[in-house]
């Protein structure tokens, strides 16, 4: 990349007055899709946030949202402690749909009612449209949807009228046109409801009347002018990992305070064939991002010394990358703000969506202690990781970085069954870099969720010429996932397997054997350790 590339991009995106988007906010009544339709939602280019389902009508009204998406649910309307919602919150005339649960919720609290059935209806269904209905407005009278469900709507609330209809269920969509009320008892946030971003986008253009002018172009300039409202003249530093989410909160950062960003990259020496030159060589050739790389692979190597168990590992890496940010942290003066790469899926997890600092620590390296004194910046904590790709591409960081895989902070360490020492490290990090550049050539890399190498702590015979050898086996592992919750061994075509083989045992010095790693997890886990 040359390196007017950052300054091209800082024309692409000026710090415009921030202006006000439309948002719609997602109740969340426990439902494993409600961040898919705040995705969704987004999508259709409309800001959204996800809420939990007792939130006040005066929270509500504080953020004047366009529309609410009441999520579905695991409970049935008529369980003891089935998650409710403030009444009034129906009566605002702010526009809402219901979706599965949230269908049945709003006809029960409105005055109509739910049968328990008993029977579920669960996959594909066809649903046949009643006319004259606004969210089904310009799609197919009969149409598939994904249902899963075991409740359904009995008798619909007065002001409403039923819409659609399935074999098992006569009112599969209901509204209240006048009110803007809606219900849904399918999915239409899943894949497997081929209209569903319609329906979604007829009720948030039609009824709630947004504008759909949310777009990653737009969440940069705001994110931009509020950095700028926030820093001012005061200076901030960033612990740069290599991967994607610190890396684009630091040049969102750097965009706007420049030399007054400092971002400290330690280089543990467990990290992937060439990627501390590769952060040196985007970040601070190419942007000119103050970055002070510390390379200590001695101070890891020796604190790891004769060290097997995996959690121990884990903790004397994480503590002593600690260590160093914090001293690296302490040599830059006057310091005021940490940067972060928070994601809003940490955010929602850690319960913080009502505007509360998160510091990340789950599994993350990265994770740096309260008592450093420092005010939070944290760009990204509205943003889902494939919006972040997004804002990436926007900030013309190159594609390698933005779609890199995800590694573990603890790095080769958790690869490296048995003692970590510099000559285990070095045979894995060239094997794990022929297997990701023969992914590569396949064509498969952004396909897979992670594929790398192992090298566990046994040796093996085998005969290289007349000699015979005693040496370590690799084991590749690739796997398919969402969110590494789940995740399926990938049945990678036999001819690169073959390649990724030979061309191991003939390049990695120490290495006769290799190995594929065919378990999913559960109940395997992704990493060996
Ligand atoms: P497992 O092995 O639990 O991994 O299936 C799930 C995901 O988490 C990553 N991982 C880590 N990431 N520090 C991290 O930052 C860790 O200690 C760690 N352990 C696992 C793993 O690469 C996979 O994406």
């Amino acid at each position: 990349m040359p390196m007017s590339v950052a300054s091209q991009s800082m024309s692409k995106t000026k710090t415009s007055v921030s202006k006000v988007h439309d948002k719609i906010l997602v109740l969340d009544f426990g439902a494993q899709y409600s961040r898919l339709i705040a995705r969704r939602v987004r999508e259709a280019g409309v800001y959204s946030e996800i809420v939990p389902y007792s939130i006040s009508l005066d929270d509500i009204k504080k953020c004047s949202p366009k529309g609410l998406i009441l999520s579905g649910g695991p409970a049935s309307v008529y369980a003891e402690n089935a998650p409710k919602m403030d009444m009034g919150i129906l009566e605002a005339g702010i526009p809402i749909l219901g979706i599965c649960y949230g269908m049945q919720l709003m006809a029960k609290l409105l005055g109509g009612t739910v049968k328990h059935t008993g029977i579920s209806e669960y996959g594909d269904a066809q649903i046949k449209v009643a006319q004259r209905s606004k969210l089904f407005e310009g799609l197919p009278d009969v149409q598939q949807v994904w249902m899963s469900h075991q409740d359904s709507v009995g008798e619909i609330p007065k002001g409403f009228k039923s819409t659609a209809s399935t074999k098992t269920s006569p009112i599969a969509a209901m509204e209240d046109q006048e009110k803007g009320l809606m219900g849904v008892q399918f999915h239409p946030e899943v894949i497997h409801t081929p209209h569903g971003n319609d329906v979604l986008k007829n009720f948030l253009l039609e009824t709630c009347k947004a504008k759909g002018d949310w777009t990653t172009e737009s969440f940069v300039d705001e994110t931009l002018g509020k950095i700028k409202a926030k820093v001012g003249d005061n200076k901030a530093i960033c612990a740069m990992s290599g991967g994607i989410d610190s890396a684009v909160a630091a040049l969102l950062v750097h965009k706007v305070i420049g030399k007054n960003l400092t971002c400290i990259f330690v280089d543990h020496g467990l990290l992937r064939k060439d990627e501390a030159q590769r952060v040196q060589e985007v970040f601070a050739e190419n942007y000119q991002i103050n970055l002070k790389t510390i390379s200590c692979a001695d101070r890891f190597l020796s604190k790891l010394k004769g060290v097997v168990d995996p959690e121990r590992k884990r903790k004397i890496i994480g503590n002593e990358f600690i260590k160093v940010f914090e001293e690296e942290a302490d040599k830059t003066e006057g310091v005021k703000y940490l940067v972060q790469g928070t994601l809003y899926p940490d955010v929602i997890e850690s319960g913080g969506t009502k505007g509360s600092a998160v510091i990340k620590t789950h599994h993350n390296v990265g994770g740096l202690p309260e008592e450093m004194n420092l005010d939070l910046i944290e760009p990204l904590r509205l943003l889902f990781k494939d919006e972040v790709r997004k804002v990436g591409l926007e900030l013309d960081m190159p594609e390698d970085m933005v779609y890199r895989q995800p590694f573990p902070g603890p790095g080769l360490a958790v690869r490296i069954i048995g003692e970590v020492t510099a000559e285990r490290t070095d045979i894995l990090r060239e094997a794990d870099a022929i297997v990701v550049e023969e992914i590569k050539k396949a064509g498969l890399y952004r396909k897979i969720w992670q594929s790398f190498a192992i090298l566990p702590a046994i040796k093996s015979v085998g005969v290289m010429g007349d000699t015979r050898t005693y040496s370590y086996p690799i084991i590749i592992r690739a796997v398919e996932s969402e969110d590494a919750m789940t995740a399926d061994w990938v049945k990678l075509p036999n001819d690169l397997l073959q390649r990724m083989s030979s061309r191991i045992i003939n390049e990695v010095e120490h290495v006769n054997r290799v190995a594929y790693d065919i378990s999913s997890k559960p109940p395997s886990t992704i990493e060996w350790e």
